[in-house]
C-alpha cells in the first residue's frame, strides 16, 4: 500500500534536509539575517528533553569581540574562524529548575488545558521538581560509581553532580541537532564543535559554575569552494542492530 501523499512529502522533504546538512567549515562569514538565526534558535526549542525540562540555554554571540574570544577557545579551528556566529549549548541543573519554576507559573496561570491535560502536566512537573531537588544530592556520587564498578551501563545514572551534568548535556545535544536540521532547512549550514577548552568559552559567555557546554555550532553559509568531506558511515548491517 502506498503512503498518503503528505507523509510521503514529509519523508521526501527530511531526507533532502537530513542529506543538505553537512558538517561545513569553510563559510562565506557574510552576516545572516537576524529574522533567519531567530527561526533556527526558536525551532531548536521544539527538541525533546528529559521531562520537558528544557535544561538549556543556546547562546547567540551576535557581538564580533565576544565571538573571536569564542573562536580562539575553539583553537581557532577552520568552522569557528570562518563562521557568521556561533551558538553556544550551555546545560545545567539550574537551568531545568528554571524551567520547573515557570511550568507551575504556567499551570497556574488560566489557560485552555483541559483537566486531564492540567491534572498530567501537574503530576509530571510534581515528579521531575522532586527528581531535581534530590538526584542531584552528593550522596548519590558514591553510589553511582560502584553501581557502575559493577557493571559500567550504571555510568550515566542521572543521579549525583557529574550524572546531572551528562543529564543536561544530553538534551542540550538534541536541541542542538533540531538547530542544524532547521539551519538546514533555512538555507544555513552548521558544523558542530567539541573542540574547544570549555573553561574558556565558559569564561567568555560568563556561564555560572555549575554549567556544561556540549557543543559549539558555527553557523553561516558554505562558501562555493567549501571543502566537504566525502560522507562515508558504517555498513547498515554493523550499526542497526536488530533483537
Ligand atoms: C559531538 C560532535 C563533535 C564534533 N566536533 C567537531 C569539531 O570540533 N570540529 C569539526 O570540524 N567537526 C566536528 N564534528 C563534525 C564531525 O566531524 C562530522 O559530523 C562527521 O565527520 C560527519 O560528517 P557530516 O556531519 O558532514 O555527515 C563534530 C560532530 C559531533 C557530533
Amino acid at each position: 500500500m502506498s503512503k498518503p501523499s503528505s507523509d510521503a512529502a514529509r519523508w521526501g522533504h527530511f531526507q533532502a534536509l537530513n542529506e543538505h546538512r553537512r558538517a561545513v567549515r569553510d563559510f562565506d562569514g557574510a552576516p545572516l539575517d537576524d529574522a533567519d538565526v531567530r527561526a533556527v534558535l526558536e525551532a531548536a526549542l521544539l527538541a525533546p528533553s528529559s521531562g520537558n525540562l528544557q535544561p538549556y540555554e543556546l547562546h547567540w554571540l551576535r557581538d564580533e569581540a565576544v565571538k573571536r574570544r569564542v573562536a580562539e577557545a575553539c583553537n581557532t579551528q577552520r568552522a569557528a574562524r570562518t563562521a557568521s556566529t556561533l551558538v553556544v549549548v550551555a546545560a545545567s541543573r539550574r537551568i531545568g529548575q528554571r524551567t520547573a519554576a515557570s511550568w507551575w507559573a504556567h499551570l497556574d496561570a488560566p489557560s485552555g488545558l483541559d483537566a486531564r491535560s492540567r491534572a498530567w502536566h501537574q503530576a509530571e512537573a510534581r515528579k521531575f521538581a522532586r527528581f531535581l531537588r534530590f538526584a542531584p544530592l552528593l550522596v548519590w556520587t558514591p553510589v553511582r560509581m560502584l553501581l557502575s564498578l559493577f557493571d559500567p551501563v550504571y555510568s550515566l545514572l542521572p543521579i549525583g553532580t557529574s550524572g546531572m551534568r551528562h543529564w543536561a548535556a544530553r538534551s542540550g545535544i538534541y536541541a542542538a541537532q533540531t538547530l542544524m536540521l532547521a539551519a538546514s532547512a533555512r538555507g544555513l549550514d552548521s558544523c558542530p564543535m567539541e573542540g574547544f577548552d570549555a573553561g574558556r568559552v565558559a569564561r567568555a559567555l560568563g556561564l555560572p559554575r555549575g554549567t556544561v557546554i556540549p557543543l559549539v555550532i558555527a553557523l553561516g553559509r558554505r562558501r562555493p569552494d567549501a571543502r566537504i568531506e566525502p560522507r562515508w558511515r558504517r555498513p547498515v548491517a554493523d550499526t542497526i542492530v536488530e533483537h
